[in-house]
């Protein structure tokens, strides 16, 4: 399914959503379709965590942020991700990371980005905008397969009470809250197989898409 499509000038796709929606896999295989960038933007605050676990200061962690920490072993983690939901509650740490997400959602070539609020604050004029979430039940026994894939040991009742403490974090918080949109297509993953999820994704860039 790659390659479908290339793209010379920028095209921002915007995919927001709670934990385990199946965003990330929805991300790639877009990117991987339209020959487009990928940046999992939940990897910047979980980095962010990171430093801060180890003991550096909220903001300075996340000025200090370099591309290559996202690929720290051990950012998948749910300490790592509890950290991440407190420091992105941080109006002084988003601000430090706008600049970076909107460079890379402008480079040439097209660009995916997932998280929270791409289509409401990073990429307001994203192209696409989707809006991507599921049940909690569902989004935590998929975390929690997930995770035991992994090698992570957890219980089903904590992956789902992590998960909705961060779901309420989120979208409780005044900066920049986990929001839809008002112009992002929802997709509820619920009941659908991530196959015809990456193919309602995929339509949605295709009809935006300018014909060459
Ligand atoms: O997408 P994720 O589960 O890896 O994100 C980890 C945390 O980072 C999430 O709980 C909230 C925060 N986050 C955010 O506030 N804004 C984003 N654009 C992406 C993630």
């Amino acid at each position: 399914m790659t390659g479908a499509t290339s793209y010379n000038g920028a095209f921002t796709v915007a995919i927001d959503g709670p934990a385990a929606a199946g965003k990330g896999t929805i991300s790639k295989a877009v990117a991987a379709h339209f020959g487009f960038a990928h940046l999992d933007t939940g990897l910047i605050y979980r980095a962010c965590g990171r430093r801060v676990l180890d003991g550096t200061a909220p903001e300075a962690a996340a000025r200090a942020l370099r591309p290559e920490d996202l690929q720290a072993d051990g950012l998948r983690n749910p300490e790592v991700a509890q950290a991440a939901s407190r420091v992105a509650a941080i109006p002084e740490v988003r601000a430090a990371l706008v600049e970076f997400q909107r460079d890379f959602a402008r480079r040439a070539g097209g660009a995916v980005l997932d998280g929270r609020d791409i289509g409401t604050v990073i990429c307001p004029e994203a192209e696409v905008k989707l809006f991507v979430t599921a049940g909690d039940e569902v989004r935590a026994e998929r975390r929690y397969l997930e995770l035991c894939g992994n090698g992570i040991e957890v219980t089903r009742a904590d992956v789902l009470a992590d998960l909705r403490a961060r779901d309420a974090r989120d979208a409780g918080r005044d900066a920049a809250p986990m929001l839809a949109a008002a112009d992002a297509l929802t997709l509820d993953t619920s009941d659908m197989a991530i196959e015809q999820a990456v193919a309602a994704a995929i339509a949605a860039v295709a009809a935006q898409l300018p014909r060459s």
